[in-house]
């Protein structure tokens, strides 16, 4: 029988130093409202979770998540699992320097996280933003979202958001997206690079299949609370 060979690495390869380094100035411009989606992410766990609550932060990155949480006055213990040591670092460093307390930092994959002992102490709510695309085939993804599933108490929100894969080729939502990056300070000379990567680059869902996903993931039917080119994010409750 095969053996299923599970390469999380492959899902890092996107990224070399100089990128991570780079990663701040320049997702603004490639994920049109970058900042909203994490600002209303953060809001919207703000409406759903008490003070005190524990959230899960999947694929930390630079800390744009802890960022927003805290800009928004949430007051929660999160969990932050990144396996990039680059990013965890400036991520670190990013959150010190704002005085942010009470976060739990992991190098690594959210499956090496130890199983909550109980439902009392798994957590309130998890994040994962634009990471999903990173990693194939499909088993790696489900991986994912059953292990932050695995470690949310029922009914936890998951906000995750995602590159879609297109859907149709009227309107042209990539090309429209690498028009909005240069319009945001993308150089011109990344055009070609950047239409390769989406392209070829990337490992994107139909939102069907998103659905399908979750729902063999353990959560419930996707609900979208944020749509951009060629982006969206949705809001699923652990079953
Ligand atoms: C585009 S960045 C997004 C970072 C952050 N969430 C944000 O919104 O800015 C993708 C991140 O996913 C991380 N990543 C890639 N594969 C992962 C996996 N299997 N599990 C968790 N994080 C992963 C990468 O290291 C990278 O930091």
């Amino acid at each position: 029988m095969p053996i299923a060979m599970h390469r999380p690495q492959d899902s890092l390869s996107h990224f070399d130093s100089a990128e991570v380094q780079h990663y701040d100035s320049r997702i603004p411009a490639l994920v049109p409202g970058y900042q909203v989606l994490h600002h209303s992410s953060a809001a919207l766990l703000k409406t759903l979770l008490p003070a005190g609550a524990r959230v899960l932060v999947a694929g930390a990155g630079t800390g744009a998540e802890l960022l927003a949480l805290h800009a928004l006055g949430l007051h929660c213990e999160c969990t932050a699992v990144e396996p990039m040591p680059a990013m965890l670092a400036l991520a670190r460093a990013k959150c010190d320097a704002a005085g942010l307390r009470h976060i739990r930092w992991h190098g690594g994959f959210v499956h090496e996280l130890p199983p909550p002992a109980s439902a009392q102490s798994a957590h309130d709510a998890a994040l994962c933003h634009l990471v999903m695309h990173f990693i194939e085939p499909l088993e790696d993804k489900q991986r994912l979202l059953t292990a932050i599933a695995q470690r949310l108490k029922p009914g936890a929100p998951l906000l995750l958001s995602d590159l879609l894969a297109s859907n149709a080729p009227w309107p042209d939502e990539r090309a429209a997206l690498i028009e909005c990056a240069v319009s945001l300070g993308m150089p011109e000379a990344r055009r070609g690079l950047m239409r390769a990567r989406l392209q070829n680059g990337f490992f994107p869902l139909h939102e069907k299949q998103l659905a399908r996903l979750a729902a063999a993931s353990g959560f419930e039917a996707p609900q979208l609370f944020f749509r951009t080119l060629s982006f969206g994010g949705w809001l699923l409750r652990r079953r």
